[in-house]
């Protein structure tokens, strides 16, 4: 059965939700599924927007169908070729042999690496050409690492619809929602959003800046932002390019602490708790706890964009810090994270070493790091009288740092 949302008159959301997924990327948990959107314009001449993930094509192929209703496909334009978008692309062209594919230079090498024959229907746009298809013209505007090389994003000028590709996408199935203004977005949504492009783009902040800076002068034509996941955006665009703005440049949503602990027996999380309670006694309101262990590390990454602070409270392993923290900041490199206040807690039952390993990756290994310089170490567990000084001083020490 056809599941399609009209995005406008002439434009219709012919994509399709994804439930079975366990991983994207073959990484990321999926625990509320993720939508692979596509659009379908009807015009003089018919035009798709990207295609779906191979995994969801047969109920895509459907909806196409179904909008369609008996008229060719001429256009399929490709604004990013990674498979969760492009591998439908195939399947397209043999249900619908005389389409021409649309996209830059750099999509049509990917496309003969990832073997798809399309030679003969090809047409290359680059920055700035135009389109028409009838009533409607489209523009072409290069988003280059947002999130692959060959990117780009396409503006209906006529109907004011920004087909933004990853940039503005989120996890979560949509369902039946099509607009953003149809959920409560930040409190249902938002973390989702965060995790999705702090994980997926979140290395290429400054090309995300980029984007920012070149659609701001397209944006008083922009009615509808049309991401290629999540939901599609008609209001509130401040709101959701805030967000974007902030995580790209890796500034902190919230002042507040995500204390990240890493316990093989309790006592280190006793001690992670128990400075979570002093920091909220002490007046910090938005303070979370997350076990490494048992939290996958794109929730971590995605609330480290998130919060200002950061306590990390290890245990020692094989006389280094825990692997899945050293995983973590690991992580925290590769996506280029920045401009965080860390604390750091260790545990270590005769040669305390998670700390200085710790220290040193983040004085090292990542860029524009506070560490502060008051330090725990607990000798195996910690009571009254073994370190509880310390903690509060370690406790007193981050509240200040709010101050400065
Ligand atoms: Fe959703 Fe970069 O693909």
């Amino acid at each position: 059965m056809h599941q399609v949302r009209k995005v406008t008159e002439d434009i219709v959301w012919v994509g399709a939700n994804e439930h079975r997924l366990a991983l994207f990327e073959n990484i990321h948990p999926l625990t509320t599924g993720v939508s692979y959107n596509s659009y379908l314009l009807l015009d003089e001449k018919t035009v798709l927007f990207d295609t779906v993930d191979w995994a969801v094509c047969r109920q895509y192929l459907e909806n196409v169908d179904y909008v369609l209703n008996g008229r060719e496909l001429d256009y399929l334009v490709i604004n990013h070729l990674e498979p969760d978008h492009a591998a439908s692309m195939d399947e397209i062209i043999l249900r619908y042999p005389k389409v021409k594919i649309i996209s830059t230079e750099k999509a049509f090498m990917m496309m003969s690496q990832f073997g798809f024959d399309v030679v003969d229907r090809f047409i290359e746009v680059k920055e700035g050409d135009t389109y028409n298809f009838g009533k409607h013209t489209v523009a072409f505007v290069e988003a280059p690492m947002v999130h692959w090389p060959e990117a780009m994003v396409t503006l209906d000028v006529t109907d004011g619809v920004l087909f933004s590709a990853d940039a503005f996408g989120s996890f979560i199935a949509l369902d039946g929602v099509l607009f953003a203004d149809e959920v409560d977005f930040d409190r249902d949504y938002l973390d989702e959003a965060r995790r999705y492009l702090t994980n997926i783009v979140g290395k290429y902040g400054p090309q995300v800046q980029h984007l920012i800076g070149k659609a701001a002068p397209l944006l008083p034509q922009v009615k509808f932002i049309a991401p290629l996941h999540g939901p599609v955006w008609r209001k509130n665009f401040d709101y959701i390019i805030g967000k974007y703005d902030k995580w790209s440049k890796y500034e902190p949503e919230v002042d507040g602490v995500l204390v990240i602990y890493a316990s093989m027996y309790g006592n280190t999380e006793s001690v992670a708790v128990s400075l979570a309670s002093k920091l909220r006694e002490k007046g910090i309101k938005d303070v979370k706890v997350r076990d490494v262990s048992n939290t996958h590390v794109s929730w971590l990454v995605s609330e480290t964009f998130k919060y200002s602070h950061v306590v990390l409270a290890s245990v020692t392993y094989n006389l280094g810090m825990y692997p899945l923290i050293h995983n973590y900041l690991q992580d925290l490199k590769a996506l280029n994270v920045q401009n965080r206040t860390f604390a750091v807690i260790e545990n270590g039952t005769w040669a305390p070493q998670a700390g200085d390993k710790i220290r040193e990756f983040l004085d090292n290994e990542l860029k524009q790091m506070t560490v502060l310089s008051d330090e725990v170490t607990i000798n195996s567990s910690m009571s009254e009288t073994t370190g509880a000084v310390e903690l509060d001083r370690l406790a007193d020490s981050i509240v200040e740092s709010f101050k400065q």
